[in-house]
């Protein structure tokens, strides 16, 4: 047909028996075709046993999240087409999700991403009175504006997948349960709030903000902004863990620093959050590599130091 184009399609492939390969498919396609009805041709036309997820095809679901030319995407979302042209090649390489196991091909087990997602209690805990039908709690519009953007979660698992903390560190929740956390946190119709902190706010402070989560998500969810917002809480939780402590040191340390000097001058911001003697590994590290002068440079103030104080509501 015209318009119509061929493509090649490299698929990473996995099964128990076999381990990982990659394997090639060519079609064609026109400029309506996506991913996920490429895969659904190969493997109704070419290949039954390759094996992918998809449901509602149109952004929904969540359960066609892969790697597309090392993209974390939602398939249904992605035109070929538009692969072809942002790469300027027709071979398009389609691989499962980093982080999670493998099960077959591009499925992947969800378990630890649902597991993540349950620990934030991720529903609504209303009062007694509204669960008994004696009382109503609307939303306010203003409350509506805030927590929109958040609940439009389609836990697909993109940005947990793409998040590098979540991989080194078992003690963070992970953007997408952030983002599902905050959405309760922040609902004034909730009535388990200092549990929601104590769930969410150490994890908070484990966030790199590396914004990848903020790249991938096909929804616009911005779950380092959730992120942020519940540190922010942090001054409401009455048992302080040492790393949301820390959290804050640096939060001062920061706003200090540019209060003085109108600049982030990050070796005495590095030295006010973490004390000397929990500097010293690093400040070894520095001296051994060369780097401590680096540390020991004292920057010279902003000239207008006095408008930056003014800017800070002094
Ligand atoms: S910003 Fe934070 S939550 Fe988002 S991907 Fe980076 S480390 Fe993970
Ligand atoms: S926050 Fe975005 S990327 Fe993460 S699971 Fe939800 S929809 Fe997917
Ligand atoms: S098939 Fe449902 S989100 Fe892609």
């Amino acid at each position: 047909m015209e318009n119509e184009q061929e493509i090649v399609v490299r698929v990473k492939r996995f099964n128990q028996e076999k381990g990982e390969w990659w394997q090639e498919y060519k079609l064609k396609v026109d400029r309506f075709t996506q991913m996920t009805e490429v895969l659904r041709r190969i493997k109704t036309e070419q290949d039954p046993t390759l094996a992918y997820r998809a449901s509602c095809h149109m952004a929904v679901c969540g359960s066609c999240a892969m790697k597309i030319n090392g993209e974390p995407r939602l398939a249904c979302k992605t035109l070929a087409l538009d692969m072809v042209k942002k790469y300027g090649s027709n071979v398009i390489t389609v691989e499962p999700m980093d982080f999670f196991e493998r099960e077959k091909d591009l499925i992947v087990d969800m378990e630890d991403f649902y597991s993540r997602m349950f620990k934030v209690k991720p529903r609504l805990y209303p009062s007694k009175e509204v669960l008994e039908g004696k009382a109503e709690h609307r939303l306010k519009p203003e409350d509506q504006r805030e927590l929109w953007k958040f609940e439009q979660c389609i836990w697909c698992g993109l940005c947990v997948s793409a998040c590098p903390a979540v991989k080194i560190d078992p003690q963070f929740l992970g953007p997408a349960a952030h983002a599902k956390g905050y959405r309760f946190l922040a609902d004034p119709r909730d009535t388990i709030y200092e549990e929601r902190l104590k769930i969410l706010v150490d994890s908070a402070w484990r966030c790199t903000y590396c914004y990848m989560c903020f790249n991938v998500c096909p929804r616009d969810v911005e779950p380092v902004t959730t992120i942020k917002k519940t540190r922010a809480h942090t001054k409401f939780l009455k048992e302080r863990t040492p790393v949301a402590e820390t959290g804050e040191r640096h939060i001062e340390a920061i706003e200090e620093s540019i209060r003085e000097t109108g600049k982030i001058q990050e070796a005495s911001v590095y030295l006010k959050t973490y004390g000397v003697l929990g500097s010293l590994i690093d400040l070894i590290y520095a001296f051994q590599n060369g780097k401590l002068k680096y540390a020991l440079i004292k920057e010279e103030k902003v000239k207008n130091i006095e408008q930056v104080k003014k800017l800070m509501g002094e």
